[in-house]
């Protein structure tokens, strides 16, 4: 029988590159678990077009050990309608200092809006504290920890 494949969005912002390539790897585990996976940056995504996705996986680099204001901006701005149930994660590119008290923000915040948190998310270290430069890449480890994530929520799906 012919079934429709599923739709995930993978949201950023990133400013150095770094949480884009995060994103990128989150993308890549998904589409390993057969989704379709559109890639996009907050600043390109409007909240309408979220009910499009049965997948939804937000990304933001660590600032001052919290998400990116634009990317608080954005979960907070979406419809609980359009989140309803849907399952989510969440990801960060930080330099070495509360990687994970941003992801829980997120993960907060997105389950305020009612979506279904089913990971914790992964936080890789990357880049420089305070930077406006490209700093060192996430480790093939950590790439691989994020390639792994996009796998996990495509299963939870
Ligand atoms: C204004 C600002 C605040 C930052 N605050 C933190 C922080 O609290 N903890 C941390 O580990 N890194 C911090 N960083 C470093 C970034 O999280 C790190 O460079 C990250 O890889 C940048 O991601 P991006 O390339 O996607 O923008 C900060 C960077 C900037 C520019």
């Amino acid at each position: 029988m012919f079934r429709r494949k599923k739709k995930a969005l993978v949201v950023y912002h990133s400013k150095t590159g770094h949480t884009a390539e995060a994103a990128e790897a989150v993308a890549r585990g998904l589409e390993s678990a057969g989704v379709v996976v559109d890639v996009r940056p907050v600043s390109k995504v409007s909240g309408d077009e979220i009910s499009d996705y049965s997948i939804l996986a937000v990304g933001s680099p660590t600032r001052g050990a919290r998400p990116a204001r634009m990317v608080k901006k954005f979960i907070k701005g979406l419809e609980k309608k359009a989140l309803k149930g849907k399952p989510a994660t969440v990801f960060t590119a930080y330099a070495g200092f509360r990687g994970r008290a941003t992801l829980r923000r997120m993960r907060r915040l997105l389950k305020k809006r009612k979506a279904r948190v089913v990971l914790r998310g992964v936080a890789v270290k990357a880049g420089a504290p305070l930077s406006l430069w490209k700093g060192p890449q996430a480790s093939p480890k950590d790439v691989a920890r994020l390639e792994e994530l996009g796998k996990k929520l495509a299963k939870k799906a």
